[in-house]
């Protein structure tokens, strides 16, 4: 196991009616004017915004608005955020919302003291040194910005999609209630569960060794995301399956199960260039590309995959031919997206197979050309497990 150091210091608050708790807790850390960032008008529709806007008003706080965050969000709303904060001298921001006003508003928070330009920050020209605090109103359980250090942001110009680590990116507060999901349509719900399992995945497929414990976490997060999504997608309301899942969003990406171990991430750059492309749900890209990757890793290494087969899967053993087993294990993650309603090839997402140079040309790879930590893909790797995600699976 690595030397690690870890701290989440977000205030996860969990339940039934919990967003009515923003006004006093953004209070309680000293604001005084909030910008509610929010997306494309689900959380208008729902009332939501105006409860949460009748707490913030109702703890004495000032309220400016601005809505209109698309799913893969653009930097020309957080440049226009950025402006309206400081034109309105806002000290607080809460986003209300999925992955996408969450990062929106992330971004918005370090580019307002900021004196360039944000987007310094995501192609690495600089480090961030301070933001304003963030408040979160979680409305779907997917991407785990609630509680990680990153934000994804596609700068528009160039259609660049693109992350960036810090611990100023973790949010103040996290509001959790898993009924404010219940409104999710069945296709968000299960990309949101896909994108779950991938940020446990690419942390479960390291070449570490001594990492059991994190092994066995990451196996439970999964195994409950796989018992929980297919409810939540019959049945919306479910309270317990929604539960499990908000929960499951946080747990999957606040860094504990991957604690002591180098993760592989290789997928989530290659997905990232599809839904840069073709602004297709991030989730769902990766129900594309995960299983790929996977078929392509068979030469390298079965080892986990067989694991993972073996204790999440339900497989058994074959001990004279563990490879069997390891292809098995990605064909029943393959039936079980498919049947919570994912896309499994290019065709599905509504991806092109001659796209495949641009797509991977513009993958963000290491300074040594490579993508990933696990067995890393050079260029002709990445093309090659593209290539795969084209070719129809018949399980
Ligand atoms: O915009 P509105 O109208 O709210 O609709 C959204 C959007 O269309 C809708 N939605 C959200 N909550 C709802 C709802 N509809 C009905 N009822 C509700 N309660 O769902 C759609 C998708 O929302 P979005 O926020 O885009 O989804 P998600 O949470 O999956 O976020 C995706 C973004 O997060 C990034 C992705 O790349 C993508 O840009 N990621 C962020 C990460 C992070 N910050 O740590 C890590 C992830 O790997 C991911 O890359
Ligand atoms: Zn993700």
């Amino acid at each position: 196991m690595l030397n690690f150091e870890y701290c989440s210091p977000t205030q996860f608050v969990f339940g039934r009616d919990v967003e009515t708790q923003a006004g006093r807790r953004a209070k309680a850390l000293g604001a005084g004017k909030v910008l509610l960032h929010y997306g494309s008008g689900s959380a208008v529709r729902s009332g939501l915004i105006a409860r949460v806007r009748e707490s913030l008003e109702g703890a004495g706080l000032q309220v400016v608005e601005l809505g209109g965050v698309r799913p893969n969000p653009r930097s020309g709303l957080v440049y226009q955020g950025i402006e309206l904060c400081r034109a309105q001298g806002v000290d607080f921001i809460l986003a209300v919302g999925g992955g996408s006003a969450i990062d929106s508003a992330k971004a918005i928070a370090l580019g307002v003291p900021y004196e360039g330009d944000f987007w310094d920050f995501y192609c690495k020209k600089a480090v961030p040194q301070s933001a304003l605090p963030l408040g979160v109103v979680l409305t779907m359980a997917a991407a785990g910005s609630e509680g990680s250090d990153s934000a994804v942001i596609t700068h528009e110009p160039e259609n660049l999609k693109r992350g960036l680590h810090c611990e100023l990116n973790r949010p103040r507060f996290s509001l959790m209630n898993p009924l404010l999901t219940a409104t999710l349509p069945a296709y968000q719900t299960a990309s949101g569960a896909t994108d779950m399992m991938a940020h446990v995945l690419e942390r479960y497929f390291t070449l570490e060794k001594g990492v059991d414990l994190t092994d066995r976490l990451c196996e439970a997060v999964l195994m409950a995301i796989i018992k929980a999504a297919p409810v939540a997608v019959k049945n919306p309301e479910d309270y317990d399956a929604r539960a499990q899942l908000m929960w499951a969003s946080t747990v999957a990406h606040n860094d504990s199960v991957g604690l002591g171990r180098t993760g592989d991430w290789a997928s989530h750059q290659l997905e990232h260039e599809l839904s840069a492309k073709y602004d297709v749900a991030h989730g769902a890209g990766l129900a594309v590309i995960f299983p790929a990757w996977m078929r392509y890793q068979m030469r390298n290494d079965t080892r986990l995959l067989c694991q993972l087969a073996v204790r999440v899967w339900g497989c058994e053993l074959d001990f004279e031919h563990p490879e069997r087993t390891a292809l098995q294990g990605i064909e029943r993650f393959e039936a079980f997206l498919k049947s919570i309603g994912m896309p499994l090839t290019f065709e599905e997402l509504g991806a092109k197979e001659e796209d495949i140079p641009e797509l991977a040309k513009k993958v963000k790879y290491a300074d040594n050309g490579l993508v990933g930590n696990f067995y890393p893909l050079d260029r002709a790797a990445v093309e090659e497990v593209y290539r795969i995600a084209c070719q129809s699976r018949d399980n």
